[in-house]
């Protein structure tokens, strides 16, 4: 088993990774501060792996939550279901909260347990490939508005994640490109080596080795782990992690949440954030073409909808949690393994962008 550590002082909490790790008890019992759990899952993980999870708490009071799956499911009147369930089962603030899932499920019950009784204990048990390596760690918790995506939200640390690689398994090919798509994204913003190593064994990734998947989660939570014990509250460059997020996010939005998975809309924002970065002079077209073939290789979509041009584009950026001053901001590439901090965008050549980066 791998143990990396989130360094943020007493709030500091380790990422376990490894194999058949849901089913050890011994992982979960230090970070249960009370008889009193609450499991928070979904539908479709609840027959593959609750009961698994369930064994290792036999020896407390253990009550769940089953929510519907969907990302149009992430939002404040589901996460009531949450308050309803500690509530009726009159858990206190020491009760601890488990959520079992990906990346809406993570977000989701943390900031239940952000929110209830100004704070209870969480653990996370990311159970795709992408709450595995970005989601679960850093404590980012919130839901979905119909204006905005993850516009509601806490900073909020768990109490440890345990990233079990075999849950994996019964992910759909789809989803693990998706997930692909946010460890693309750490080699593109601080890690050149680790890209070139992705370039090299992005089939083995597809092929779900283990080994290959092992040493990409491990990477990525080292990278994500380095950031988040920097700068944990965004105030400078833990906004790097949103290379091609706020067009991501537009993309999200526009499309309708749920058609476009999060790690798509990521593989598409990274290319215009390329394609806006080579129009800066900085990006070479080689780069961008490096950029775009890693996408396309993960079976990942590199070019926006349609339906969106770049008026809408522009609406829907201008809702955006780095914006400032009612100005876009965009986090760029200088080069591959170096971001920009976020910088308000050049109208014109972001315009470009949008009008022709991917267009026919
Ligand atoms: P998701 O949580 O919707 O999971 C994807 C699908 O896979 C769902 O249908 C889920 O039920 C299913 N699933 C999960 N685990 C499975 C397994 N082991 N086997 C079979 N099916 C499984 O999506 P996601 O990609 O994990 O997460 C996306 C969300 O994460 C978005 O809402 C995004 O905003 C958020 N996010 C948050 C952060 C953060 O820092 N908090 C970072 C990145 C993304
Ligand atoms: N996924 C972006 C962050 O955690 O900051």
């Amino acid at each position: 088993m791998i143990n990396l550590q989130v360094a943020l002082g007493n709030r500091s909490y380790p990422i376990y990774i490894g194999s058949g790790l849901i089913s050890h008890a011994d992982l979960y019992s230090p970070h249960i501060k009370s008889n009193q759990v609450l499991l928070v899952t979904n539908e479709t993980i609840a027959p593959l792996y609750l009961t698994s999870v369930l064994n290792c708490l036999h020896e407390y009071n253990c009550e769940q939550v089953v929510l519907p799956d969907g990302e149009q499911f992430k939002t404040l009147e589901v996460v009531t279901k949450v308050f309803d369930k500690l509530l009726s089962s009159r858990f206190g603030r020491n009760a601890t909260l488990i959520a079992l899932g990906g990346g809406v499920i993570g977000d989701m019950g943390g900031f239940a347990a952000a929110c209830y009784q100004r704070g209870m204990p969480f653990l996370q048990i990311p159970t795709t490939l992408l709450a595995q390596v970005d989601s679960s760690v850093g404590g980012k918790t919130g839901v979905n508005h119909p204006l905005g995506k993850n516009m509601i939200g806490a900073f909020y640390q768990p109490q440890c994640v345990i990233a079990d690689a075999d849950v994996l398994d019964t992910l759909d090919d789809r989803q693990l490109s998706a997930g692909l798509a946010e460890v693309i994204k750490y080699g593109l913003i601080r890690d050149a080596e680790f890209f070139t190593w992705l370039e090299q064994n992005i089939e083995a990734l597809l092929n779900r080795d283990k080994q290959a998947l092992a040493f990409a989660i491990e990477r990525s939570c080292i990278n994500k782990a380095e950031v988040v014990s920097e700068d944990e509250t965004e105030t400078g460059i833990r906004a790097t992690l949103n290379l091609g997020h706020t067009f991501g996010h537009a993309i999200e939005t526009g499309a309708g949440y749920g058609k476009y998975l999060h790690g798509e809309a990521v593989a598409i924002g990274t290319c215009q954030a390329a394609d806006l970065s080579r129009r800066k002079g900085w990006l070479t077209d080689a780069d961008v073409e490096r950029i775009i073939t890693l996408f396309k290789k993960a079976k990942l979509p590199v070019n926006p909808p349609e339906e969106l041009d770049a008026e809408r584009f522009l609406e829907l950026m201008s809702v955006d949690k780095k914006n400032s001053e009612g100005k876009i901001r965009l986090i760029l590439l200088e080069q591959i393994g170096r971001a920009t901090l976020p910088m308000k965008a050049n109208q014109d050549l972001l315009e470009m962008t949008l009008r022709c980066y991917g267009r026919k």
